[in-house]
């Protein structure tokens, strides 16, 4: 029996719930498992928890319950929303599972006998917020960030793992497999990182109780990662090893790149043949944060439908590039590819087909130089789509063959089908023109599946088929075969988002629901020169006029007076403040922002404000004897 395809998330920490980042790799995995699976092959696709570790001992003490507790709680969060998801994992992963556990006491004995683990005592700085060792050379980092209050003095037994021994195999290793981390650019920084040279690993704590034991002297547990990796050989079935691709965010690439290999070096198995790390989804410029109180919650993009939210992170994200969220961008690409171009291609050709043929698909008989263009186009961008899909860069697929059916829409626009239908002496232009749209429909459907599962399947019906798109093969499919009987009910695929409406209510359901008693001292930013400082240019402004966005609770369009001109901001701050609140303000207002719109109003400036957890603004006042236009310094 062939090995089955195996493809692996991360396992995602359980102190929090999980936002669009978590989302979105969960997504990548379940379009590669699909996808593979149309290819014909048995997948075995894992995600998982991490649930060990002292974070989770600290967050579970604070509110009174065991650390499994509340692992509990949160993982249902996971399992519930895979579930609603449709995601074709066969199973989710826990640290806390038996299996688990015994495995990684087995792999840590393994390498102890062998001398690959060692223990020794460790004298030198520690990371509190890391749970790490730093070096010399990191803890330089860290104080000239201003971070230096996270390191204490440590000295305390532990065991190593003995990585530096592995620098050399590593290397050889990474020459002779040059797809091994993707994309190249991470490869390098991988193989850089590893030309520095390698230190030994601590691989245990006697700070935490809350992990696993190492096996007969138990006042050690086993360090967290050393832990969390091998949750992906636990859970692997006997005939599925090694890993095919392991999808990993750009922060977990070091761990799953070096350390992972060097684990499996030294147990003599068998190393993942890729890792692929793709970046971040931002808000803005900025990462997402609980206390930036910026975080999205895929709940809140999931009530446009689980296939939108699945085609929008893999039309949008390049795979290893990061890239920014918003919520205008999320509903215009909807709009853009699936409400206008699939949906509205889709219904306006099965209308043609209906209205014109009874609903029988035509085969082209005499197709003219304009029809054998679109169809030679499709045997084209079929391939094409399929190796770039086997690359996993399913953000190049969807763009061929977005491209493909917008050349579509050109093609009903030349042929003008409408008038044809007026002549029979046009018969054989129309039915070549009908069939080409037919089949390059039914080519979509099974392209897509993968991507939109209940999408391509609502089209895969209306186009006449009685089975599930998702249990045929790319392989073999017949892009020019004729239809195997009428075309079905015609189903609207995807309803039109209203943006303005949708955006006042999206606003409304991200409204800070995550409030805490204390407050979350953000770290302080990266350290920018007196210059680039002085480039802002803060002024006191007074506002005169204030009345709130239609269609929006937390815009309010301000004119505010600088001294030297009259401005018009819109302003976050509709939640905190009402607009009779503002009048008359004294504020201090960033000047020379570059210009924005904001639901369609040309914002000027921005009023600077300082805010909670909750992300609640509390504007900046200079005192009452200042006047509109004096700098801030
Ligand atoms: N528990 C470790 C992984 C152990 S794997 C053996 C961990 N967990 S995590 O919950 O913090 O993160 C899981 C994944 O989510 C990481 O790959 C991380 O890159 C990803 N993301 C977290 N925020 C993200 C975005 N904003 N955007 C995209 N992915 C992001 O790390």
């Amino acid at each position: 029996m062939s090995k089955p395809f195996y493809v692996t998330t991360p396992i995602y920490y359980v102190n929090d719930r999980p936002h669009i980042g978590h989302t979105y790799t969960t997504v990548l995995a379940d379009v590669v498992a699909r996808f593979h699976r149309m290819r014909g092959e048995e997948v075995y696709f894992l995600t998982g928890t991490d649930e060990h570790g002292q974070k989770v001992e600290k967050a579970a003490a604070a509110r009174g319950i065991t650390p499994k507790q509340l692992a509990d709680e949160v993982v249902a969060n996971y399992t519930d929303l895979w579930q609603r998801m449709g995601m074709t994992h066969f199973r989710l992963i826990r640290t806390t599972d038996q299996d688990h556990k015994e495995q990684v006491q087995r792999l840590f004995q393994r390498l102890l006998d062998k001398g690959d683990i060692y223990k020794a005592t460790y004298k030198g700085l520690y990371s509190v917020s890391d749970e790490a060792y730093v070096t010399e050379m990191q803890a330089k980092e860290l104080q000239a960030q201003g971070l230096a209050h996270q390191l204490v003095e440590l000295e305390e037994e532990t065991y190593f793992f003995r990585l530096s021994a592995y620098q050399d195999r590593l290397l050889a290793y990474f020459e002779a497999h040059p797809g091994f981390v993707q994309p190249d650019f991470r490869f390098n920084e991988v193989k850089r990182f590893v030309e520095g040279g390698l230190q030994d690993l601590s691989i245990s704590r006697t700070s935490i109780s809350w992990g696993i034991p190492v096996p007969g002297d138990e006042k050690h547990v086993i360090y967290v990662w050393f832990d969390a990796l091998l949750n992906y050989l636990s859970a692997c079935p006997a005939n599925c090893w090694p890993p095919d691709l392991q999808l990993v965010g750009k922060d977990i690439l070091r761990f799953h790149a070096v350390y992972w290999p060097a684990f499996l070096m030294s147990a003599g198995m068998f190393l993942p043949e890729t890792i692929l790390a793709h970046g971040w989804w931002l808000m803005g410029d900025d990462k997402m944060s609980k206390s930036k109180g910026n975080v999205v919650r895929p709940d809140t993009l999931l009530r446009f439908g689980n296939d939108a939210l699945r085609f929008f992170f893999m039309r949008e994200m390049q795979v290893g590039h990061d890239r920014g969220f918003s919520f205008e961008g999320f509903m215009d690409r909807l709009n853009a590819d699936l409400a206008n171009g699939l949906g509205n291609l889709a219904s306006r050709t099965l209308s043609m087909i209906q209205r014109y043929r009874g609903g029988l698909v035509p085969i082209p008989a005499l197709p003219d130089e304009q029809d054998q263009e679109m169809a030679t186009r499709l045997l084209e961008v079929f391939p094409e789509y399929l190796e770039k899909a086997r690359a996993n860069d399913f953000h190049a697929a969807l763009d061929a063959l977005w491209s493909y059916l917008r050349a579509l829409d050109g093609y009903i626009v030349k042929a003008e089908p409408w008038k044809l239908a007026k002549d029979p002496a046009n018969d054989p232009k129309l039915d070549a023109v009908l069939a080409n749209l037919y089949r390059a429909l039914r080519a979509t459907a099974l392209l897509v599946a993968p991507v939109m599962p209940a999408l391509a399947q609502s089209l895969w019906e209306s186009l006449g088929h009685a089975d599930q798109v998702a249990a045929r093969t790319f392989h073999g499919f017949a892009l020019d075969g004729p239809a195997i009987g009428p075309i079905g009910e015609s189903k609207p695929l995807f309803q039109r988002i209203d943006k303005e409406k949708e955006m006042s209510e999206l606003e409304a359901a991200e409204a800070p629901i995550e409030t805490k008693a204390t407050l979350d001292v953000p770290e302080i930013r990266e350290t920018v020169d007196a210059e680039s400082f002085f480039k802002v240019d803060l002024r006191v402004g007074r506002i005169l006029e204030a009345e709130r966005v239609p269609k929006s609770d937390k815009l309010i369009k301000m004119k505010v007076d600088l001294g030297i001109e009259q401005r018009t901001i819109v302003g976050g701050i509709g939640k905190a403040y009402e607009p009779d609140q503002l009048l008359n303000r004294l504020v201090v207002v960033v000047a020379n922002l570059a210009p924005r719109k904001l639901m369609g109003i040309e914002s000027h400036g921005m009023l600077l404000a300082a805010s909670d957890n909750a992300s609640k603004p509390y504007l900046v006042a200079p005192p009452d004897d200042a006047q509109p236009g004096f700098l801030v310094k």
